[in-house]
């Protein structure tokens, strides 16, 4: 049955599964497409041959078969407009206008922002040439961080723990451009101590609503040892955030950034996702936004969200947003991901994913797809993350359990994933 709304989601991770599933299930049944997607989105939607970032072919597709609803899952397209070409054409698009997407896009800007509304953020100062920014060294203690102002796929952050580190990371952005235009300008900042969480904040240019506090897991190894990954995990709810701190995230954090980007003519409509340092005694710091949902946080928020979502991204574009509109199940979620052997570094592709089906009859666990294709009626790997396998549970235990439960079901050669998601609730 063809029914409800023409619905786009554009992207092609665990997050756009995980949305497009999500979209799936709403009463009003509606019709999806995803630009590109994976195998995972492909069993949901109908898969379009466009890449995220393809501006004009994306366009192109919108104009001629008028979606009802554009959801954008990354940043890339965010930043370079999508939302304002979708908007020109008279269509619906639940992701912020690029002066919005600033607040990722640029962390000058976003840094800008936090202090002219008095968010609490790390001290910073930006910098453009090299002697500068190293005398500027001497005003911080170690260790220091050091970030790109501009979009470099996750990897634009060094925490140097020496000047020398400290000094390199400079240099390689500002005299060897290893993040070409992004780094072109650099901050500096304070190193924060404590625990991070994510909030996902709903937006509707005057009004919030904040999905359940979760947390990601960065590291490629047990106990947040080795190199950083785009998230090798995450659960929901986060005891790090407790329901007392959430007033203070809405009103002193995501409703002061709204109001500064308003009184700087940007209406910021979307999801505000503020990444979080929450300090030993419970203070609280934004380390950065990002103007999208988070992957792997959403493959356990949204499967946390009960009732019709598609009401909820239309109250944001038409500024009705309202507590009342959101429904948080009590089951708790976490989600575990499986990546391809050598992730973070070179990874094969093509290798084959057994025991999906087993996988998909296990009761209240979903397999979102992230890194994956079908070739040859087979389902294989396609990407460093190939798996968010996510799973609900009467309290966060029988979450990850399950999670891990299921995953167990899937074989996929070489592979590899955390055996410790959630580790820090379970500690607490
Ligand atoms: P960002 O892209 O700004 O979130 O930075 C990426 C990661 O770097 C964060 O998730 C933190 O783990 C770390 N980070 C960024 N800024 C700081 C800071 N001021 N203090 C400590 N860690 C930080
Ligand atoms: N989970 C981190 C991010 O989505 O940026």
């Amino acid at each position: 049955m063809l029914g409800g709304m023409k619905i786009l989601v554009i992207g092609s991770g665990g997050r756009e599964h995980a949305i497009v599933w999500r979209l799936s299930r709403d009463s009003s049944s509606p019709t999806l497409f995803c630009a590109p997607g994976n195998a995972g989105t492909a069993a949901l939607a109908e898969n379009l041959p466009l890449k995220a970032d393809d501006l004009a072919g994306l366009l192109a597709w919108a104009k001629e078969n008028r979606p009802d609803l554009t959801v954008v899952g990354p940043e890339v397209p965010l930043c370079l407009g999508i939302a304002d070409l979708f908007a020109a054409e008279g269509l619906r698009v639940f992701g912020p206008c690029r002066d919005a997407a600033r607040m990722e896009g640029s962390k000058r800007f976003s840094k800008e922002v936090m202090t002219a509304a008095g968010v609490p953020t790390a001290l910073a100062e930006i910098h453009t040439k090299t002697d500068e920014a190293i005398a500027a060294l001497d005003r911080f203690t170690l260790p220091v961080v050091i970030k790109a102002d501009g979009l470099a796929a996750g990897k634009g952050v060094i925490i140097a723990q020496t000047r020398q580190e400290a000094e390199d990371a400079i240099r390689s952005m500002l005299d060897e451009g290893v993040f070409g235009n992004a780094g072109a300008q650099v901050l500096i900042e304070t190193f924060l101590d404590g625990e991070e969480a994510s909030i996902l904040a709903l937006v509707d240019g005057e009004h919030t609503v904040l999905l359940p506090p979760s947390q990601d897991h960065k590291r490629v190894f047990d106990g947040d040892q080795g190199p950083n990954t785009g998230g090798m995990g995450a659960y929901s709810p986060a005891p790090v955030v407790t329901e007392a701190m959430l007033p203070e995230i809405r009103e002193r954090i995501i409703l002061p950034v709204v109001r500064e980007l308003k009184k700087r003519g940007i209406t910021y409509k979307g999801v505000l996702y503020a990444g979080l340092m929450i300090g030993p005694g419970g203070s609280i710091h934004v380390l950065e936004f990002n103007v999208r949902f988070g992957d792997p946080e959403t493959q356990v928020v949204l499967p946390r969200i009960g009732g019709d979502l598609i009401p909820v991204l239309e109250a944001c574009i038409d500024g009705t947003l309202s507590d009342d509109l959101v429904t948080i199940r009590p089951e708790a979620a976490a989600t575990v991901v499986i990546a391809a052997k050598g992730y973070p570094g070179a990874y094969a592709k093509g290798t084959l994913i057994t025991g999906l089906e087993e996988a998909a009859k296990v009761e209240n666990a979903i397999v979102f797809h992230a890194g994956t294709a079908r070739k040859e009626g087979a389902t294989v790997t396609a990407g460093g993350r190939i798996l968010a396998v996510s799973a609900l549970g009467a309290d966060l235990r029988s979450a990850v359990d399950r999670a891990y439960a299921t995953v167990r079901l899937i074989g996929i050669e070489g592979a590899h994933y955390r055996k410790d998601i959630a580790h820090r609730a379970f500690k607490a």
